[in-house]
């Protein structure tokens, strides 16, 4: 009865991921390369920054004449954050490069990219592969935070290939890890490294998105758990009838997850940083929106509902922006800042908004920074922060309902679960898209996978030379070559139809309940694709 392994996870590692028709005979494949690509902006600073890599063009996978390769020897890293399906892009990896040559051989970093520079490794074999397919988490190989960008750093990697002889490197990770992956090609091709690195599109936070990646992996998945959990909640909220409930979802900095779960579950609100921002809301303002929302229902006798924060919204607050800038800025000098060390140093408004905040809030603005120089929004309880600017708001009016408001954050039990068949699937064709570039020695491009609201059997692979992905932003100061994060179109279908519905989800209640991943039964459910990609489709 009580063994170590779950049925579910004995079953799932027992699955078969189905591939696209086009990667079914990877041997039997060519690239038929496009036309040259160029950067989102500031060509002639990232050319002159990638002057061996820059302006390649797109590939992509199709049929052709069988290809001869030699065996492999690769290395793969998982970097940032956990996103369900990780494993199965390692799978994906694995199973590509032994159908190419049975003599291939895979190594998988450990600890993230710090595993690379400090050539940390395990030989990854199909016994040790096996319990890790089509299951959750990075924990075959652990996964970090750290950025490859000094001269030591660089060096410590390319000793780290040449020593294993390794004929290409898979970067698995978001937008900063995969601009580091092009910054190592570069690096690579400069010191005549014959290693080809390539990256793999993920986050959960879904900002990492071009006209060839309609989604990172993991996105799918977190969305559904989170979808679950509101939709539960939404049911607790309808029987009880007392509770006003405020979640904060995951997603750095994007409210692509808030914006899918909203298409999922249709709470009385969501808030959209993206829209926060164009609007140039103030927390002053978003906390009357919330009031009046409040006060509305409660004239229909509704003393309860559900309001989706998304985690990055403090950033897109105009004064709250402001005030993490400066704060940022001054993190540079110094890890630690008492508070009356900092008053002097801020500007009058980035000091008002500070002094306005509640001490919790601002003793968490204060935490450490990640290594990329960014404030760390999950640690920031937003939601909280709403909830006592809407309490006292309520106070001012008079208000005379109830409000008795309950506060969640769905963040880390989204990110390493089952991976959903849709993330399964596309892991595994990513996979081995990664073991093909590598075959055609692509460096310094990203996999993809394309055509995703069709059926598997018909999505479309390739490479995109990571330099277009590119543009110049100030990083700790400094003029840095980064990818762009991909916001939430304000104009895209998603929102227009997140737009037009939600006055009606306000004062109505029409929550949808999508309930749990399921991964047997109807196709309908099993291998349901988010809102957000089949509205866009
Ligand atoms: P990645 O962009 O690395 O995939 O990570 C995204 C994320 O899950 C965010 O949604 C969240 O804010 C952050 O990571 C949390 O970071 P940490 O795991 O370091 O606490």
């Amino acid at each position: 009865m009580n063994e170590q392994k779950s049925p579910l996870q004995k079953l799932r590692e027992r699955y078969q991921p189905p591939l696209p028709q086009i990667l079914q005979n990877l041997s039997q494949l060519q690239l038929e390369m496009g036309e040259p690509t160029t950067c989102v902006s500031d060509k002639e600073e990232i050319q002159s920054l990638f002057p061996k890599s820059f302006g390649r063009t797109l590939a992509r996978a199709a049929k052709g004449a069988s290809r001869q390769s030699k065996p492999l020897k690769v290395g793969v890293v998982l970097s940032g954050g956990q996103a369900a399906g990780g494993h199965n892009v390692i799978a994906g990896i694995f199973d590509g490069l032994h159908s190419l040559t049975k003599d291939a051989s895979l190594i998988g970093f450990l600890g993230g990219p710090s595993g690379i520079v400090e050539n940390k490794a395990l030989e990854i074999t199909k016994e040790v592969l096996a319990p890790y397919r089509n299951q959750g988490g990075f924990d075959l190989i652990g996964s970090g935070r750290t950025k490859i960008e000094t001269e030591e750093q660089l060096a410590a990697s390319l000793d780290t290939a040449n020593q294993r002889k390794l004929d290409g490197l898979v970067v698995i990770g978001g937008d900063d890890s995969n601009t580091n992956a092009a910054v190592l090609a570069e690096y690579f091709m400069q010191k005549g490294c014959s290693t080809t690195v390539i990256g793999v599109p993920k986050t959960i936070d879904g900002d990492l998105k071009t006209e060839h990646i309609a989604t990172s992996f993991g996105f799918d998945t977190a969305a559904k758990v989170y979808s679950e959990m509101i939709g539960n909640i939404a049911r607790d909220a309808l029987s009880a009838k007392k509770y006003t409930h405020f979640i904060k979802l995951m997603g750095r900095s994007a409210s692509h997850i808030t914006l899918e779960c909203a298409l999922a579950t249709h709470p009385n609100l969501a808030l959209i940083g993206e829209e926060v921002a164009s609007l140039r809301l103030t927390l002053s303002d978003i906390t009357k929106q919330v009031a009046d929302l409040i006060e509305t229902r409660a004239k229909s006798g509704k003393n309860y509902g559900v309001i989706l924060v998304p985690e990055g919204l403090i950033e897109f607050i105009p004064e709250m922006k402001l005030l993490i800038n400066e704060l940022n800025h001054l993190a540079e000098e110094k890890e630690e800042w008492s508070f009356h060390e900092l008053k002097p140093r801020l500007t009058p408004e980035a000091s008002h908004c500070f002094g306005a905040l509640p001490l919790e809030i601002q003793k968490q603005l204060l935490l450490d920074r990640d290594p990329h120089g960014n404030v760390q929004v999950s640690m920031i309880e937003t939601e909280k922060l709403l909830m006592a600017t809407v309490k006292e708001e309520l106070k001012r009016r008079n208000f005379s309902g109830k409000f008795a408001a309950q506060n969640h954050f769905f963040g880390y039990e989204g990110r390493a679960g089952f991976p959903s068949n849709f993330d399964t699937h596309y892991c595994y064709a990513l996979g081995q898209t990664a073991a093909l570039l590598i075959d055609e020695r692509l460096s310094g491009y990203i996999a993809f996978v394309d055509n995703l609201s069709s059926s598997v059997e018909d999505w479309g692979v390739g490479g995109a030379p990571i330099t277009s992905l590119l543009n110049i932003e100030v990083r700790k100061g400094k003029n840095k070559p980064v990818i762009q994060k991909a916001l939430v179109d304000l104009e895209g279908k998603a929102f227009a139809f997140f737009a037009k519905n939600r006055a009606k989800w306000a004062k109505e209640d029409q929550y949808r309940f999508p309930g749990p991943i399921q991964f047997f039964g109807d196709r309908d459910v099993t291998d349901a694709i988010s809102n957000t990609l089949s509205l866009k489709s």
